[in-house]
């Protein structure tokens, strides 16, 4: 199949996938692409730029997902993203929170193809990166193919070429969006059905995948698979794909963390505390013997608050006296 670039994902989340959580997720998975958190274009056009926009050499690839629904601002957005590195820019189409609905942007933009397909255009003119789209089947509660189909072909006709499909609808009225991540069932073979459509598309599947079964499985019938709570919880995951689908030898979960600690070391020189860095990796040993040591020791406030990045070695030998370095 087309597009090894998307052949693993992984998934935009907000107040997790920060750049700490992206650079723990490549020691992972090599040749995994990454997403960011969503960024409003609000947030750059009037916030710290590098807040919101900063990234390491090392991330590549990694995308930015931008959430807004103006051409011009988007326009402008995925101009700064593109200065700031990124190789992708994603369009969040698929958020169902009611602040981003206030915003007009998110899952109900899915309403409004044409107005999408005016975004994609202006961001497309304005960048040489690809600009691609992460939706919903559809929204509310009428499960209808056709409605999905009729907003990828808008989509499609506008030039973009990528879309990662959240295999549920986003109810926009009284479920929250940690709801509308459970509760509107997966349809997964609907998601198959537009990469049969548009096979000259690149599709990319998400929602509800957590095994190196169900990966391959998925990418049977699309291009790639996007994993957002189970690399976020079970994170080693995305090292058995990685070596699953390039054939090359993952790190080792305590290898993982000693790459980390030197990551940690030198993000600290720079004024970043500990917690920000390991609060990400509490999942590392997520179904091994003592694994919950691990977690205690990388979020006991007191241990971090001395900030020193050699706690992540004493917890790796906590959890693994034989791995780990003196
Ligand atoms: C904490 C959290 C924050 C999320 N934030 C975003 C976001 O900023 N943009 C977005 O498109 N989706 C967001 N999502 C949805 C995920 O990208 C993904 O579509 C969803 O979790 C389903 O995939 P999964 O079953 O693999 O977790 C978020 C999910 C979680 C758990």
């Amino acid at each position: 199949m087309r597009a090894a670039s998307h052949r693993l994902c992984t998934a935009p989340m907000m107040d997790w996938s920060d750049r700490h959580c992206r650079m723990f997720f490549r020691q992972l998975a090599p040749h995994a692409r990454l997403y960011s958190e969503m960024v409003t274009t609000g947030a750059l056009l009037h916030g710290d730029l590098e807040r919101h926009l900063r990234c390491d050499a090392l991330e590549h690839p990694v995308a930015l997902q931008l959430g807004g629904s103006e051409p011009d601002a988007l326009a402008h957005c995925a101009r700064l993203a593109q200065d700031w590195g990124y190789d992708e820019i994603n369009l969040n189409c698929g958020c169902p929170s009611e602040r981003v609905q206030r915003g007009a942007f998110g899952a109900c933009l899915m309403a409004e193809p044409e107005l999408v397909a005016d975004c994609i255009k202006a961001m497309q003119d304005a960048v040489g990166v690809p600009v691609s789209v992460k939706q919903r089947l559809g929204i509310e509660r009428v499960e209808d193919y056709g409605f999905a189909r009729r907003f990828m072909e808008t989509l499609a006709r506008a030039g973009c070429r990528t879309f990662i499909v959240h295999a549920r609808n986003a109810v926009l009225k009284g479920l929250s969006p940690r709801d509308n991540r459970e509760i509107p069932r997966l349809r997964h073979d609907e998601v198959y059905r537009l990469k049969r459509e548009f096979p000259e598309s690149t599709v990319v599947i998400n929602g509800g995948i957590s095994t190196l079964a169900e990966i391959g499985r998925h990418l049977e019938q699309v291009d790639g698979v996007m994993l957002g709570r189970a690399a976020y919880h079970d994170p080693y995951v995305l090292a058995q794909a990685d070596t699953a689908l390039w054939y090359t030898p993952a790190l080792s979960r305590a290898q993982v963390a000693e790459a980390m600690q030197c990551y940690a070391r030198r993000e600290l020189a720079g004024g970043t505390p500990l917690r920000a860095i390991v609060r990400h990796m509490l999942g590392l040993f997520h179904g091994r013997p003592r694994a919950r040591i691990w977690r205690q020791m990388l979020s006991d406030a007191s241990l971090l608050a001395r900030n020193d990045p050699g706690l992540i070695l004493r917890a790796l030998e906590a959890v693994e006296p034989a791995s780990a370095l003196a």
